[in-house]
Order: structure tokens, then sequence, then C-alpha cells
């Protein structure tokens, strides 16, 4: 039988990025990049409607002991040269050890490489420090940017697409999966 999660705090840290747990007190520094419509054109979410708006939100999320047993992992994506907030990765981890997980990088820092940075970093920690045996990305087909980010981290896609509704609209998500290679890391 696997053992209970338990929260593993602290911050990750990259070449350029700080990823620092995620607090209510993150919101107005990242109130702008989240209000940006074109950050949900391929997700079942809106932008927040004012900085209370996402400080609730992200009150809501930021305790990692979640309903079901899973635990809520966020982190708010700092660039250490100026301190600019750049976006959140989000790591949803089943108790049987299989995680989702989502990500968000504002317009103004898109294709630099941060996703790709931060994802690296938070497969790396939740391999070592959760025991994770494999991490899921579930991707609308026509989010170009989502689909090209997970291919270049080594995910593969499954046979089976997930239909579903985007706004009212009927849509298709298709399913990836990274596994963890090698024995559990001890
Ligand atoms: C998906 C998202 C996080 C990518 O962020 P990013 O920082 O621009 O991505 P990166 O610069 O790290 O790029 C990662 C890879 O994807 C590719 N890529 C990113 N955007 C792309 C685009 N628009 N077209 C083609 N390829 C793209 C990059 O070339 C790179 O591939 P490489 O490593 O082989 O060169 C960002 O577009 C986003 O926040 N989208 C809106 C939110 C969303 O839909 N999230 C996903 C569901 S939760």
């Amino acid at each position: 039988m696997k053992a209970p999660l338990l929260f593993v705090g602290g911050t990750l840290n990259t070449s350029r990025l700080s990823l620092e747990p995620l607090t209510p007190g993150h919101a107005p520094l990242m109130y702008a990049g989240f209000a940006e419509p074109d950050l949900y054109r391929w997700i079942n979410a809106e932008p927040p409607a004012n900085v209370d708006d996402l400080k609730l939100r992200f009150e809501r999320i930021a305790n990692p002991y979640a309903p079901g047993g899973e635990l809520w992992l966020n982190w708010a994506l700092r660039r250490t040269s100026d301190g600019v907030y750049v976006g959140l990765v989000e790591a949803t981890v089943r108790p049987d050890r299989i995680v989702f997980l989502a990500y968000y990088v504002f317009s103004a820092h898109a294709r630099q490489g941060f996703a790709r940075e931060a994802c690296t970093a938070v497969i790396e920690h939740l391999w070592r420090a959760y025991d994770a045996t494999e991490v899921r990305a579930d991707i609308d087909f026509r989010n170009v940017p989502s689909r090209c980010l997970v291919e270049s981290l080594g995910f593969a896609r499954r046979a089976r697409n997930i239909v579903t509704t985007l706004r009212g609209a009927p849509s298709v998500d298709c399913r990836y999966r990274l596994r963890r290679r090698g024995p559990p890391i001890r």
C-alpha cells in the first residue's frame, strides 16, 4: 500500500526562474497576466474579474491538502533577473501517484522557453519528492502551444481522446502522458 501523500514545501530554482509555492499574496503581482483573455482560448476557465477575485481563487488552491486525498501543488514563476512573474504551474497529485499537470505563461513572456524550463523542474520534483509514476496532461486538440510543449518534454499521446465541450461547443482533448523511467527514486 502506498504511504499517504505529504506536502513537500519549498521553492524550486532553475537557471532563469524561481518557482515559488503560490500564496494569495501573489494575486496583485500576477493579475495583469491572468486578466489576458487569450490565455483561456483553449481551456474551460475565464479571466478573473479583479484582483480580489484572483486572490480568492489563490486562497482556494493554496492549501495543498485537497478533497479526495489529492495534493494540489501550485508554483508562481518569478523571473530571477528582474522579479517579474511570468506564469504558473499547477500539479494535482492523486493518491495513486498519477499527476495531472497544467501551466500558464503570460503572453508577454511566451516563446522564450519558460514553460519548458518550469515544467522540467516540476516534473523532476514530482518524481523525487512525491514518488510520482506518471504525469498526464489533457489538452484541447487545437491548443498548439500546449501540445508542442508536452511533446518537447517527451510526453506521448495516448490512443484514445476525450470528447468534451468548450464554452458550450463540442470539442476533443488529446491525452498525453510521461512515465517515470527506471525504479522508484530513493
Ligand atoms: C502552453 C504555454 C504554457 C506555453 O508556454 P511558453 O513559455 O510559450 O512555451 P515554451 O516557450 O517553453 O515552449 C515549449 C515548446 O513548445 C513550442 N511552442 C510554444 N508555443 C508554440 C506555438 N505557438 N507554436 C508552435 N510551437 C510552440 C516551443 O517551440 C517549444 O518547443 P521546443 O522546446 O521544441 O523548442 C502558453 O502558450 C500558455 O500559457 N498558453 C495558455 C494557457 C494554456 O492553454 N495552458 C495549457 C492548458 S492548462
